[in-house]
């Protein structure tokens, strides 16, 4: 499986520290040197939806490749207005595909379980063509009264396609079930039997617990990885990492020793938009001609679950 074609899209909204500090008891002095983020879009007037489809359409041309061509279309999404049906099948009619569609709820590491997922297929033969969207729009997953979650987040779409090939050199997918670390509930329909209590919670973090486990997970997927492959990280031309904070990359780039050259970011401009923040940030990458072919990437990322998976492949 190779990859041959990216896209992303942002929201037009941009709100700065500055704006969040009008309306919070928070500031640029604060979150800047915490998290690396200067301001964030924000979805407003926008549908995901509709920004996946775009997302999804910039991917396919930018790969050459017409929808009626692919096999499958995964997709990413923590959340949407949409319970049902998936948000795959709504990109699906909008881009004019006809193949089968599939949502996976991997938070934070969609993007390279969705790699996986691909993967799998391409090696059971079932797929030529594959779409990966990973679309999420976070800021309407945390309170906007709460300054330790709210300030943190980003919206997003960002995609890829997919087709045969060797270049996904390998993957590993972990997960350790922590749920009061990271979570948020809502409240179903009710019934005239329902007699549990039930409530909404905006998202909710335990902030310094979620930054161990980035670090430590991510730092593992990778070393895991290397080993396996008989690589040093020396080898690796780039690494794109889950933008979340900005201090979680720089341990992750301690932890391999490795200078800030090979680690593009867009946590400044971007915050994290979640599943949508690896995707987004390859596709600027790639549009800015970074990577030459024959380039070695490691990407990875870390979530709610907790979960976290890397991927080394060959551009
Ligand atoms: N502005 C001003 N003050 C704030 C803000 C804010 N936005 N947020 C919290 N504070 C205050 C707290 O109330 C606390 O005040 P107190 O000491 O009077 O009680 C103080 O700052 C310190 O709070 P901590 O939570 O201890 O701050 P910390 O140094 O741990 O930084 C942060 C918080 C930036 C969230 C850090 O823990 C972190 O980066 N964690 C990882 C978070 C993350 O990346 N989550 C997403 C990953 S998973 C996914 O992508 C879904």
């Amino acid at each position: 499986m190779k990859i041959i074609g990216t896209g992303s899209v942002l929201p037009k909204k941009i709100v700065t520290n500055d704006m969040l500090s009008e309306f919070l008891d928070t500031s640029d002095a604060w979150i800047y040197p915490r998290t690396g983020i200067k301001y964030r879009h924000v979805i407003s007037d926008e549908k995901l939806e509709d920004m996946a489809a775009e997302a999804a359409r910039k991917a396919l041309e930018d790969a050459g490749m017409k929808p009626e061509e692919l096999d499958l279309i995964i997709c990413s999404n923590v959340v949407n207005e949409y319970i049902t049906p998936s948000l795959s099948c709504i990109i699906q009619g909008a881009i004019g595909a006809s193949c089968p569609c599939l949502d996976i709820n991997c938070a934070c590491a969609g993007f390279i379980y969705a790699l996986d997922i691909a993967e799998s297929h391409f090696q059971a033969g079932k797929v030529k063509n594959v779409l990966i969207v990973c679309a999420e729009e976070p800021s309407r997953m945390t309170s906007w009264k709460d300054r330790s979650v709210c300030v943190l987040f980003g919206d997003g779409a960002g995609a890829a396609v997919l087709t045969a090939g060797d270049n996904i050199k390998g993957i590993k997918l972990s997960a350790a079930s922590a749920t009061d670390k990271l979570y948020q509930k809502r409240v179903l329909e009710p019934t005239p039997y329902i007699t549990k209590e039930e409530e909404s919670i905006p998202l909710q973090m335990k902030g310094q617990d979620v930054f161990k486990f980035a670090v430590k997970a991510s730092s593992g997927d990778i070393k895991f990885l290397l080993d396996k492959l008989g690589l040093k990280a020396d080898d690796v031309n780039w690494y794109l990492l889950h933008q979340a904070n900005m201090r979680i990359i720089n341990s992750i780039r301690d932890f391999l020793d490795q200078p800030a050259e090979k680690f593009p970011t867009n946590v400044e401009s971007h915050g994290n938009s979640s599943s949508a923040s690896c995707p987004i940030l390859l596709d600027e990458c790639s549009k800015k001609g970074m990577f030459k072919p024959g380039d070695i990437l490691a990407l990875s990322a870390f979530g709610a679950g907790f979960i976290s998976g890397a991927v080394i492949l060959e551009w």
